[in-house]
């Protein structure tokens, strides 16, 4: 089968989506190999949307009982090792690695959309979280990023009208998103559903929210300890971004840990697009979105 290619960026359109060409080859080996088991966490999201964060506070939740505050592999991990992505770590080198040995719960993280997610991963009872952000931060903060030692953002001009017809790494962003928002409609016990700048305002009851939908509440012993607190500060922006192992290092020898913390701001966009390009976005959005229930006030 031919497929469909472009070059700057370089994707290739598989089943709807423009996927990065340099991990076609392993969407499909994850596609084919990965088996969920129940207990499995699987985080997904689109890039530039708070998967860094996503990975930390999740592990973080999740394994609390393993280890204090000032024992977490935080410190001495980044986020990325400790939640690997399917398609850059992962599946990255080996077609069908072991995963029979990974300590349960399993969390691993993933670009793809819900449509192509392996098909034990919709039929398991492993639970799926979203994080989404705004369109117009998100494609500022895609154009933003450089994640190779030299490699220079990608001018945002040149970018726009891509974006604006799906053409950026996992998009159309608008599909991306309606992908997993309508799953989250479908099946709330399955797929949740987070915005980037609901986490931006209050921590705490997402942190709640995201430890009682993988069946690790926080009880009230925990909460009158400031256990959340405690995870909240750990992996929010200011802490994580000067840990020691987000400062050096790679997710898989190409992509710079330090290169996933920039601002980490609600409305970076203002700063970059003119209101002519924001109100392209917004009326495309509108359009998109329309009927679905999924809105951003941006
Ligand atoms: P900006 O470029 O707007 O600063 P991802 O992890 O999906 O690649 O997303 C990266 C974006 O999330 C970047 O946005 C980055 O600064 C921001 N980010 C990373 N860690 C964060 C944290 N702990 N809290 C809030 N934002 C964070």
């Amino acid at each position: 089968q031919t497929l469909e290619r472009r070059v700057s960026p370089p994707v290739v359109k598989y089943g709807g989506f423009w996927v990065p060409e340099m991990v076609f080859r392993q969407i499909l080996s994850t596609q084919k190999n990965f088996k969920a088991q129940g207990t499995d966490i699987i985080l997904s999201t689109l890039p530039k949307s708070g998967t860094t964060w996503l990975k930390a506070l999740t592990f973080s939740i999740a394994n609390r009982h393993l280890f204090t505050i000032d024992q977490s592999p935080l410190l001495t991990s980044s986020p990325h090792t400790l939640v690997p992505f399917f398609e850059f770590n992962v599946y990255w080198e080996q077609e069908n690695p072991d995963l029979s040995n990974v300590p349960s719960p399993r969390i691993f993280a993933t670009h793809m959309p819900f449509e192509l997610l392996p098909d034990s991963i919709r039929e398991s009872d492993c639970r799926i979280i979203c994080i989404c952000r705004n369109p117009l931060d998100q494609f500022v903060s895609y154009c933003n990023f450089s994640p190779k030692e030299n490699s220079e953002p990608v001018p945002i001009d040149k970018n726009f009208d891509m974006f604006c017809q799906g053409i950026h790494f996992y998009g159309p962003f608008w599909d991306h998103m309606l992908g997993y928002w309508n799953a989250h409609l479908e099946n709330p016990r399955k797929v949740l559903f987070l915005r980037y700048e609901d986490l931006k305002e209050d921590i705490t009851s997402q942190v709640k929210k995201i430890a009682e939908f993988i069946g690790f509440p926080f009880s009230l012993e925990e909460e009158e300890q400031g256990l959340i607190d405690q995870i909240s500060g750990l992996c929010s922006f200011e802490s994580l971004s000067n840990l020691a192992p987000n400062k050096t290092g790679s997710v898989n020898g190409i992509v710079k840990n330090s290169s996933f913390f920039r601002k980490g701001q609600v409305g970076d966009w203002t700063n970059y697009l003119t209101p002519a390009m924001a109100a392209r976005i917004k009326k495309l959005m509108d359009n998109k979105f329309q009927g679905s229930g999924l809105m951003y006030n941006t």
